[in-house]
């Protein structure tokens, strides 16, 4: 398969597809990126790099970074973890609130806002040091110790979160928040914040290629059947209310994240992360999803 080529036919025609939607202007510090930036970046398992755009450029990763705290907290808890979040699709935008109460503040999956913030309160109550913990674990999975916090976009978000901060709170009244609610949110905004490029992200999502194996070490992080069920949840609940869409097109596990970003997975084969800051109204990246439906379809691989 010659990846380069079919990476190329797709920047080509990426740029000829006018641009649509708006980027993430609900968090201040959001609003001032770039729109017209634009950077794809494949992983391969024969440890082949295969790219188009601003690779090295870092942005914020946002909800990306949810797939790094379950995998923290799977690591830690196994199945505990399934009496507090579920693991059913949501069919609602991230920050919902109606299911939640209904649902007597159980959140449907770990990937909506409200169930990454169960996850960071079980990792609040087991890490001593849950912001630093999960920034140098974030590393060590992408080989780089160049990945960092942005406080501006951390902050700019804490004063302006409020429906995050109704999910918690409406959570709490259920019992299901242990920790302080403004110290379980600082951590949450903090790992938000995080700005990753895409070469970072397509590396540091090798482990779900690669059975929970690091490549660059051989090491275990995660056994092959927790590994199966966090890609398992990726491909049903990755994308919010656009899960089935994205299956449809794209055919691969993935998650994405309000700053642009999207990583899906070819287990056994690859990773891919892509970045366009303007967002569709369902909160993915409008050319980033085009992109890989491009991917998936010139190489007629997907894992259906
Ligand atoms: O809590 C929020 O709304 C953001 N920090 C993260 C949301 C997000 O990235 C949703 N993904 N598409």
């Amino acid at each position: 398969m010659d990846y380069q080529k079919i990476i190329n036919e797709v920047s080509e025609e990426i740029k000829t597809i006018p641009q649509e939607g708006s980027v993430a202007d609900y968090i201040p510090e959001l609003a001032k990126i770039n729109p017209n930036q634009f950077a794809l970046h494949v992983q391969s398992l024969e440890n082949k790099c295969y790219s188009f755009g601003d690779i090295n450029q870092k942005f914020s990763i946002q909800s990306i970074s949810k797939v790094f705290a379950l995998t923290k907290a799977y690591m830690i808890h196994s199945g505990k973890l399934w009496t507090r979040v579920g693991v059913e699709p949501s069919g609602n935008p991230f920050n919902s609130l109606v299911q939640l109460e209904y649902e007597n503040g159980i959140p449907r999956n770990p990937f909506i806002n409200a169930g990454a913030l169960v996850i960071i309160d079980i990792l609040c109550d087991t890490l001593e040091n849950p912001k630093q913990e999960l920034l140098d674990f974030i590393r060590k999975l992408a080989g780089n110790e160049d990945i960092h916090f942005n406080k501006k976009v951390a902050e700019s978000e804490k004063r302006t979160g409020f429906k995050n901060a109704a999910q918690i709170n409406l959570m709490k009244s259920f019992g299901n928040i242990k920790n302080d609610i403004n110290e379980v949110l600082d951590v949450y905004y903090y790992l938000c914040s995080i700005e990753m490029s895409v070469v970072d992200l397509s590396k540091s999502f090798m482990i779900f290629v690669n059975h929970g194996i690091l490549m660059s070490d051989n090491t275990r992080i995660m056994n092959s059947s927790k590994t199966k069920r966090v890609n398992a949840l990726m491909q049903t609940c990755g994308f919010y209310d656009e899960a089935g869409e994205f299956s449809f097109k794209v055919g691969l596990p993935g998650k994405s994240g309000v700053g642009g970003g999207i990583v899906a997975v070819h287990p056994e084969k690859y990773a891919v992360a892509v970045w366009s800051p303007p967002l569709n109204k369902k909160g993915n990246s409008y050319l980033g999803m085009k992109a890989l439906e491009m991917l998936t379809t010139k190489t007629e691989l997907s894992i259906f």
